[in-house]
């Protein structure tokens, strides 16, 4: 399987392709899913301490026969365990459940909270070799560029929305100076019917013998983001991933790119973040 990778701004390479597991419920599931996704080739997993099965990831990898070093793992860190002290220790709890003595990316989920506190942990941790990379999830507010500009380690990706229909190009201007990388989340619109049946997305399936989520998913890769869609669908997984043999080209890149219609699947004000973010605590 021919992979392409990501330079970070700390010098590592992310493979630009991966599998996320969100939403799927449970270790054993989780397990069997990135157990099939690694034997089909994936070398990245993309999941969060929220996500509540970390330890089915960790399982799959051990399992799969893949050396830990051929794989990219990222994780987050919910605000529930941002502070001095506080997140150092959720580290150790997260390289316990994982099963591994280092994770490859770690993020701050959400830019709530002891957040300037937890990252400044974080950063200690990369010096302590428990972490490669270290990074932000959904910081889009000013606290983007307060993280960007106090952060001795430079953030290396920022996690957002970012599908055909919201394609962060004001973001990719606020990031470049850092040299941060954008990583989608949604990338298929969550699997959305009216994204997935955009009548580009249908033509170009058919000239190049794909599907209309592989179109989407080239798009992304050709965009030069890091995307790691969800699938539990056997199918899709296999699907997903089939998508390097072939190019779009300019003309068609500028076609998707017209449907921007700033359209964002989840969007919460700062305050209303602040309010239902917080009354979540992951169990261990
Ligand atoms: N940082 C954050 O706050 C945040 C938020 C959301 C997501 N994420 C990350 O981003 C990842 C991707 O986002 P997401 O899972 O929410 O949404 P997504 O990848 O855009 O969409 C997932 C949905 O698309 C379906 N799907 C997958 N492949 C398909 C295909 N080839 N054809 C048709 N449908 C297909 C999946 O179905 P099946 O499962 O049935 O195969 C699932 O219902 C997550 O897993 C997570 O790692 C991060």
């Amino acid at each position: 399987m021919k992979h392409s990778t990501v330079i970070l701004n700390d010098g590592h390479q992310i493979p630009q392709f991966g599998l996320g597991v969100y939403q799927i419920e449970g270790d054993e599931e989780t397990k069997k899913v990135c157990l099939s996704a690694l034997k089909l080739g994936y070398r990245h997993i993309d999941t969060a301490h929220a996500y509540q099965n970390e330890r089915g990831v960790g399982a799959a990898i051990k399992e799969s026969g893949v050396a830990r070093g051929d794989i990219w793992l990222t994780s987050k860190l919910w605000p529930s365990d941002y502070g001095t002290g506080i997140t150092a220790n959720a580290i150790d709890k997260m390289l316990a459940r994982l099963d591994t003595p280092y994770i490859d990316l770690l993020l701050l989920h959400q830019q709530i909270g002891k957040y300037m506190e937890a990252y400044k942990e974080m950063e200690k941790a990369v010096a302590a070799g428990k972490v490669k990379s270290i990074g932000l999830s959904n910081f889009e507010s000013t606290r983007l560029e307060e993280v960007l500009e106090a952060a001795t380690i430079k953030p290396s990706v920022l996690q957002v929305e970012c599908h055909p229909y919201y394609q962060q190009n004001e973001l990719k201007k606020r990031l470049a100076p850092y040299n941060t990388k954008i990583e989608s989340w949604y990338p298929l619109g969550h699997g959305d019917s009216s994204l997935l049946n955009e009548p580009i997305f249908t033509t170009l399936a058919q000239k190049y013998n794909k599907t209309n989520a592989q179109i989407i998913l080239r798009w992304h890769m050709q965009e030069g983001i890091i995307v790691f869609p969800r699938a539990s669908e056997p199918a899709h997984i296999q699907e997903n991933i089939n998508i390097f043999d072939f190019t779009l080209t300019e003309n068609e890149m500028n076609e998707i790119r017209k449907l921007d219609k700033n359209y964002r699947y989840y969007n919460l004000t700062l305050k209303e973040q602040e309010t239902h973010l917080a009354k979540f605590t992951p169990a261990d």
